[in-house]
C-alpha cells in the first residue's frame, strides 16, 4: 500500500497549513490537489470555476485521483470537495491514511470566508454553505482517522495527527489495526 498521508475536510479546516507542518515533521514532500490542478491548467481555481464551471473542475479532480496513485510517502492536502464523491473514500484510503480535519461548522465557515478567494462560497449564504457541509460530512466520516481542530492552531493539529498516526502504526504492528480512531 502507498503510505501517503491524505488530509480531507471542509474549506477552512486548515488542510494546507497543517499539511505543510506535518510534511516538515515527517520529512516528506507536501502536495496539494488544488496545486496539481492549477499547474496542469495554467489557471487559478477561481478562473477555472469562472471560465469552465464547477463540473469541469470536478472532472479535473477526477483526473487528479488517478495521478495521486503515482505518489508514495507524500503528505497530500485535498480540496474541500475532493473526498466527497461516490467511490472517493475507498479510492483514497487505498493510497494511504486518510485524516479528517474536523471542526465546528461556524469556525470553519468564518475561517473560509476570511482567507482566500473560494468559488464555492460565492453567491451562497451561510445556510447554503452549512447545507453543503452537511452533505459532505458522511464522506469525511469515512476517513481512517479524525482529528478535532476546534479551538487549536495548526501546530497542535499537526501534533495530534502525528500522535494518531503513531498509535495507528503501533496497533497495526501488534496485529490489532488499522481501524478507525479519533484524536
Ligand atoms: C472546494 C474547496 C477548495 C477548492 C475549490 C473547491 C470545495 O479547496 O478545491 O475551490 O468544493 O469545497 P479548500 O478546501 O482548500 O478551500
Amino acid at each position: 500500500m502507498a503510505d501517503n498521508v491524505i488530509l480531507v475536510g471542509f474549506m477552512g479546516a486548515g488542510k494546507s497549513s497543517v499539511g505543510r507542518l506535518l510534511a516538515r515533521h515527517l520529512g516528506r514532500c507536501f502536495v496539494e490537489t488544488d496545486d496539481m490542478i492549477t499547474a496542469r491548467e495554467g489557471r487559478s481555481i477561481p478562473e477555472i470555476f469562472a471560465e469552465r464551471g464547477e463540473a469541469h473542475f470536478r472532472a479535473l479532480e477526477e483526473e487528479t485521483v488517478r495521478l495521486l496513485a503515482l505518489k508514495s510517502g507524500d503528505v497530500i492536502a485535498t480540496g474541500g470537495g475532493f473526498y466527497c464523491r461516490e467511490g472517493r473514500p475507498e479510492a483514497l484510503r487505498a493510497l494511504g491514511t486518510v485524516v479528517w480535519l474536523r471542526g465546528e461548522f461556524e469556525a470553519l465557515y468564518e475561517r473560509a470566508r476570511r482567507a482566500g478567494e473560494r468559488p464555492m462560497l460565492a453567491g451562497r449564504g451561510r445556510h447554503d454553505v452549512e447545507a453543503l457541509y452537511r452533505t459532505r460530512e458522511p464522506y469525511y466520516r469515512q476517513a481512517d482517522l479524525t482529528v478535532d481542530t476546534t479551538g487549536i492552531g495548526p501546530d497542535q493539529v499537526a501534533t495530534r495527527i502525528l500522535l494518531a498516526l503513531h498509535e495507528r502504526l503501533s496497533l497495526s504492528s501488534l496485529g490489532r489495526g488499522p481501524g478507525g480512531g479519533a484524536a
